[in-house]
């Protein structure tokens, strides 16, 4: 074997334990997140539900459960808002970054986190596309948390919980799985009212 061989043979290998450890990382945290996985929202909604918002230059947008944050980098980029978006998924959180870099946006940072740890705070506008399920667990603390006056969205599921605060639907075409067709917006006031 000659020292070219050698050096094509330790290269493949590297590219092989890379390919390993990407299906293997990838399908840890799939299991991880297993009871809502990850799945985008699709451009065409993106652009309706950010004209919706009504959203203004510098308002502070949370996103709890943001996968590789593309609600989030749109709304920085066509809204010039500043960005917080957590997720689990540790490889999303990285595309989520990498993205933004490339796309040079300054004002949104994305961390891996569980969503039940992270403090609402000062949040003016609040993105969620969870399921039912994590919903009714989160309920509690958006409730508790949120400042009053702050905008809530749900993609796709609604929250009970919130029913009074409901300010309004939108709909959204029929190519979209049931459960993508309506966002909720909701207007939260003082929690203690
Ligand atoms: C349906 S995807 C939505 C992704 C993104 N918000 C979008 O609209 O394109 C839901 C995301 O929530 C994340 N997630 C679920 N449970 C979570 C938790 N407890 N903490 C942080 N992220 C969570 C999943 O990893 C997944 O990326």
């Amino acid at each position: 074997m000659n020292i070219l061989s050698v050096t094509i043979f330790v290269f493949l290998i590297f590219i092989l334990i890379g390919i390993f450890l990407f299906f293997a990382v990838n399908l840890y945290y799939s299991i991880r997140s297993r009871n809502c996985p990850y799945i985008g929202t699709s451009q065409e909604t993106i652009d309706k539900i950010l004209k919706e918002a009504e959203l203004k230059e510098g308002q502070y947008l949370l996103e709890l459960g943001c996968g590789d944050g593309r609600v989030l980098r749109q709304a920085a980029r066509e809204y010039k808002i500043k960005g917080r978006g957590i997720d689990i998924h540790g490889w999303a959180i990285l595309k989520a970054k990498i993205l933004a870099r490339l796309q040079n946006l300054k004002n949104v940072e994305f961390e891996r986190g569980n969503i039940f740890q992270v403090k609402l705070g000062e949040a003016g506008v609040i993105y969620l596309f969870l399921t039912r399920e994590i919903l009714e667990k989160l309920a509690p603390k958006i409730k508790n948390e949120i400042w009053p006056g702050a905008l809530l969205i749900s993609h796709g599921f609604e929250i009970p919980e919130l029913e009074k605060e409901l300010l309004k639907t939108i709909e959204h075409g029929g190519g979209l799985p049931s459960f993508q067709r309506i966002t909720y917006f909701y207007k939260c006031q003082n929690p203690n009212d």
